[in-house]
């Protein structure tokens, strides 16, 4: 860790509150933050020193991990709070901002480097970068770099646009993409724990797996972003990062102690043997869904279309399965399942790897249809387990499933904001998503946005509270599978 100024654009907004500053409290508290620390806080409202670092205090309370008791090491930790006020658009604020972020390097000692975090919408991305590249904000001393979080645009050629600009201002090396799910502990876990254990190695392919299962499901529905929801939907908003970056971690096959650029190779590896779909013929591999009114928990709660801003007419997806190949020797021949929607009937991500039964007798679901199943669970539980299965003392002639499984408590496990902000500190990219990465999971994903727009697949709907359409079994039903959810 070097001295740093964190230069943090949307200072007063709800992902800076929820998020950062309790990552940033938990790293000081875990003695993670070098002593030249300082954060510049930049928004369009006037807030004065005080008034920011109370906002702080107040996010620390409200939202960090670990409850804030001891008030003077937040005092401590508060001190390195400062704001400036910043309209993206204004050049000269941003000359203002580097008098400022000068000031504060003067009493850093070291050599200062420069940390830009964007926490802010899309559309300023590109303003925010060519101003630091203009004012001179991006001489730094030291390093600079560059944090942004998706959506990295809107489909292939708009991402494409947007990396262009940015490269105007910044290297690859120096941008920083967060898709937080990379930040997630047990997302973390999924390379190294397949290789680190040569149990697992040695099954990690298609002679043994059966099928891989990604699910990411959630109870809320669009909240109060139907403006940004009904013109993204799930594959936007989901699918095209989130999820492809589990099936990326989950699918790479990396050597022991693999650097952050053998690691993102090997993402990109794994990107290009994903077998293309046929725009022509999306439906046979893809699921479109749209809720409708039902119940979570049972709460009732209105379908989409009913929702507060969301047109009567919407054909957004707010659910999407999908069955994906990798042509590659391991993977060939393995389906990988993945869906992700809103309002579905629990908040659970997870990955399930079903084992291949070589010595099953035929492909009927049989009364004792328990496999060996390796089950990460990412959120809101954190855990890993596997299912064998064993003879039921009970029941002669019959089996039973029994789990070996570990959890962890998620107080104690640092979330992964505070895992992502300290890999950024320290120049350790593994866990950030490489342009590579983004634009091939956009150009994977482009066919079925072309077909969504043109309606040639149909919006299968799925009451609030479900698991989905009926249509995503049936998708795992055709190749003699099924969603194992309660595994
Ligand atoms: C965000 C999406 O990236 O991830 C949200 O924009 C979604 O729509 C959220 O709710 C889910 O994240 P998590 O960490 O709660 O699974």
């Amino acid at each position: 860790m070097e001295a740093t100024t964190f230069v943090l654009f949307g200072a007063t907004g709800d992902l800076a509150r929820r998020k950062i500053y309790p990552a940033l409290y938990n790293l000081f508290l875990d003695h993670k933050l070098h002593n030249s620390f300082a954060v510049i806080g930049l928004g369009r409202r006037e807030v004065t020193d005080e008034a920011y670092q109370a906002m702080v205090e107040r996010s620390l309370r409200d939202f960090s991990r670990r409850e804030v008791k001891d008030t003077a090491s937040v005092r401590s930790f508060l001190k390195a709070f400062r704001y400036n006020v910043l309209d993206v658009g204004h050049t000269e604020d941003y000359v203002k901002l580097l008098e400022r972020v000068e000031q504060v390097e003067t009493g850093m000692g070291s050599t200062p480097n420069r940390m830009f975090y964007l926490s802010v919408g899309p559309e300023f991305f590109e303003p925010i970068a060519l101003n630091i590249e203009a004012s001179g904000l991006g001489a730094a001393k030291g390093w600079k770099r560059l944090v942004i979080e998706k959506p990295f645009g809107h489909d292939l050629q708009s991402a494409q646009e947007l990396n262009l600009t940015l490269s105007k201002a910044f290297t690859e090396e120096e941008i920083y993409r967060i898709d937080h799910y990379l930040g997630k502990p047990m997302v973390q876990e999924l390379d190294v724990f397949q290789q680190t254990n040569p149990v697992l190695h040695a099954l990690w392919n298609n002679r043994y797996i059966a099928n891989v299962q990604i699910t990411a499901a959630e109870t809320v529905g669009v909240e109060e972003r139907a403006g940004y929801y009904d013109h993204v939907g799930a594959l936007r908003d989901m699918f095209q990062n989130h999820m492809l970056q589990l099936l990326m971690m989950l699918a790479i096959r990396l050597p022991k102690d693999s650097s952050a650029d053998e690691v993102r190779f090997k993402k990109r590896e794994v990107m290009e043997a994903l077998e293309p779909l046929d725009e022509a013929n999306i439906e046979a591999s893809v699921i479109r869904g749209q809720y409708t009114a039902g119940a979570i928990k049972g709460i009732p709660v209105p379908g989409y279309r009913s929702e507060a801003g969301i047109s009567a007419g919407s054909m957004n997806d707010t659910f999407i399965a999908a069955r994906l190949q990798i042509d590659d020797p391991f993977w060939k021949g393995v389906p990988f399942y993945i869906r992700t929607g809103k309002r579905m009937k629990e908040k659970s991500t997870r990955i399930v790897i079903e084992f291949k039964e070589p010595l099953k007798q035929s492909s009927t679901v049989e009364e004792d249809d328990i496999p060996n199943l390796l089950v990460f669970e990412i959120s809101p539980n954190e855990g890993i387990t596997l299912q064998l299965k064993a003879r039921d003392p009970r029941n002669k002639g019959k089996f039973k499933a029994v789990h070996i499984d570990f959890h962890t408590s998620s107080i104690e496990v640092p979330e992964a904001y505070e895992n992502l902000i300290h890999d950024a500190l320290n120049g350790d990219p593994s866990f950030f998503a490489h342009w590579n990465e983004v634009e091939l999971s956009w150009k994977w994903v482009q066919p079925i946005l072309n077909a969504f727009a043109g309606n040639s697949v149909p919006l299968y709907s799925y009451a609030a509270g479900s698991h989905g359409p009926a249509e995503s079994d049936q998708l795992l039903a055709q190749d003699g599978h099924h969603w194992w959810l309660d595994a």
